[in-house]
């Protein structure tokens, strides 16, 4: 009996003390997803700040078609923070607070990624319309090709994850598989923006003068750094939502690159 007591008192204890290690751990991945969070702002303000600058200090602000030249600068200035700052805060949305309901953050990342898509469009169409009035011809740099690939894949995969994942009439399973391509997918693409907006730099860098140039390669760099850190975030098993599986798998089985290779349910998407 006496043996018994002493059995169910140890026991107790390791629960006790399994319960204060699981809220340890869980306390200290909230506080290193607030700092990928500010990690993540200051990345995309410090982008935006930059952008600014260069416009201000060096392409006298912004105006529309009374001066091309100055209507030239929406378009980095809009595609840095819409296509850049917002698309790669989009992304890691999920990673970042995974205590919010799937269902709202589901909507937070469509309007941000909304958001981020009609200032690209706007950016693009004023950089058409500056060329157009300057009677200069259109997708003629590799900049422009990749540019035009990257929205164009955007704009596909916004209205494919509002079909897919937001409209509740597809199929759990189609989900399921779907789910780990929208995620590669939306990885490239943001690769693709961030390859856009630094090849868009390099075409502007020619002209300007050396403190000019230093400001545009400081620019540049600070979008890699943006681009490899949201990637590192995006390819961390451990900051997933909590609602999806534990171990994280490519959509296709790497040995043989073969989608079927890999069981259909192995991510769920529970809501
Ligand atoms: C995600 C970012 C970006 C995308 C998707 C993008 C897309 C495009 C596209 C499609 C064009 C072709 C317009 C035409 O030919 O009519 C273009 C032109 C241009 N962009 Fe960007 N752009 C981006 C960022 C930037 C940035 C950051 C800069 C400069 C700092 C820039 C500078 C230019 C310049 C100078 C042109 C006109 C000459 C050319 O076609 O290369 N772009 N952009």
């Amino acid at each position: 009996m006496r043996h018994r007591m002493k059995r169910s008192t140890v026991d107790s204890a390791k629960h006790n003390y399994e319960i204060v290690e699981q809220q340890k751990q869980r306390a200290s991945r909230s506080m290193s997803r607030m700092f990928l969070f500010w990690v993540s702002q200051v990345l995309g303000i410090l982008l935006s700040v930059l952008t600014l600058t260069w416009i201000f200090k060096h392409k006298n602000g912004f105006t529309w078609s009374s001066d091309p030249k100055r209507q030239f600068s929406w378009h980095p200035t809009f595609m840095v923070i819409g296509m850049v700052y917002l698309f790669s805060h989009g992304i890691v949305i999920f990673r970042i607070f995974p205590e919010m309901k799937k269902w709202t953050l589901k909507l937070i990342h469509m309007g941000i990624n909304l958001t981020a898509g009609a200032m690209g469009g706007f950016a693009l169409y004023a950089v058409i319309d500056e060329r157009n009035t300057a009677g200069k011809d259109h997708f003629q740099s590799l900049h422009s090709w990749i540019g035009v690939g990257a929205l164009g894949l955007f704009a596909v995969q916004w209205v494919g994850g509002v079909l897919l994942f937001l409209i509740p009439c597809s199929p759990k399973s189609l989900r399921s598989r779907a789910i780990s391509w929208h995620i590669l997918i939306g990885g490239a693409i943001f690769i693709l923006s961030v390859i856009a907006a630094v090849t868009g730099i390099k075409n502007s860098a020619g002209k300007g003068d050396t403190e000019e140039k230093t400001l545009l390669n400081v620019l540049g760099i600070f979008l890699i750094i943006s681009l490899l850190f949201h990637l590192y975030v995006l390819a961390k098993a451990s900051y997933r939502h909590p609602s999806s599986p534990p171990t994280s798998r490519p959509p296709f089985n790497v040995r043989t690159l073969d989608p079927e290779a890999v069981p259909l349910k192995f991510w769920e998407d529970s809501d």
